[in-house]
């Protein structure tokens, strides 16, 4: 089975990823917490919240970086609500006690040296974990086996600023860095790709109505957004319709099964960090201008009758 690592700012979405591995047969070697959708603290409440839900508390988590490298914190707007997951009430969430002593960032490198050549990271949050990361240990990028990253744009769309998608463009320095310094594959689930493979509100109601404790809970923290998602604001910034975008788990389901990435580019990425309307954005160079080697997997198609089974499956 692959042994992930998961790096998480645990909003309704990355809820659902890291559900989706639970159920897979995957080994969940800890999972990082970074700010982005709501505080480090939420963060670390809500993945205790999931790991709780499947009977998963034995995953070590790890609280990590509470704000980004450089510049403001962007809030994540109000989409997930304020606590991350929908504003939900749940009076018997685990305690926060159960929070691992070591840091993230030393958790991620120790965890990664530790298995050297198999973990798969999965990031589906601002990248400000994975660069401190490497700030410190330079030689880790080399000793994963895959980063899969929910992050960046491929056509200049943002859902945060103009152009920027929000975990590139809630913290830009730490994409740079990640994008430039992992050597490792990658593979990236961008935000006009997660539109384009939307699943629809029929599968959305057969998905939450299942008789299970996992579903009534996504059901309850997924409410929030959920009804956002139907309003006419996002219509337009989800591109081509409504219907159900749970981006963090395209990147999961990649790293969890090979043959889930049906079509691909590769090419060089970056992101930008000054500009007005794109700090944040991501560039793709398709034709060769940044004289660079490594080429980024990006996804363009993906098996969605796996993808819906896998969702299927997650709330079991
Ligand atoms: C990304 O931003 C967050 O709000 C989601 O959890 C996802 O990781 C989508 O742009
Ligand atoms: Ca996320």
């Amino acid at each position: 089975s692959k042994k992930l690592l998961l790096d998480v700012d645990c909003g309704v979405d990355d809820a659902q990823a890291i559900m989706l591995a639970l159920a897979a047969n995957a080994e969940i070697l800890g999972i990082t917490c970074v700010h982005g959708n709501t505080s480090v603290e939420n963060v670390c409440k809500n993945t205790l919240r999931v790991l709780q839900v499947c009977n998963k508390l034995e995953i070590p988590v790890f609280k990590g970086a509470s704000k980004p490298i450089l510049g403001h914190e962007i809030k994540g707007g109000n989409f997930h609500g304020s606590d991350g997951f929908g504003d939900a009430p749940d009076p018997n969430a685990p305690s926060i006690d159960m929070i691992q002593e070591e840091g993230a960032v030393s958790a991620m490198i120790r965890i990664i040296n530790e298995n050297p050549g198999q973990v798969s990271l999965v990031a589906t949050a601002p990248l400000t974990n994975l660069a401190l990361a490497v700030r410190i240990d330079s030689s880790l990028p080399s000793k994963l086996k895959g980063l899969y990253i929910m992050g960046g744009n491929t056509e200049s769309r943002g859902n945060t600023t103009v152009c920027g998608e929000f975990n590139f463009a809630a913290d830009p320095e730490a994409a740079y860095i990640v994008l430039n310094d992992y050597l490792c594959p990658i593979y990236l689930a961008c935000w006009e790709f997660t539109c384009y493979s939307k699943l629809s509100w029929e599968f959305c109601d057969r998905w939450l109505a299942q008789d299970s404790e996992k579903a009534r809970f996504m059901a309850r923290i997924f409410k929030h957004s959920l009804d956002l998602s139907k309003t006419e604001r996002f219509e337009k910034e989800l591109i081509a319709g409504t219907g159900l975008v749970s981006c963090d788990s395209y990147a999961m389901a990649a790293a969890i099964n090979d043959a889930f990435i049906l079509e691909s580019d590769h090419f060089p990425v970056s992101v930008e960090l000054t500009g007005t309307h794109t700090r944040g954005m991501m560039v793709v160079d398709t034709v060769g201008f940044m004289n660079k080697t490594q080429k980024a997997c990006i996804m363009k198609k993906v098996n969605l009758d796996m993808f819906e089974q896998m969702m299927m499956a997650a709330l079991k």
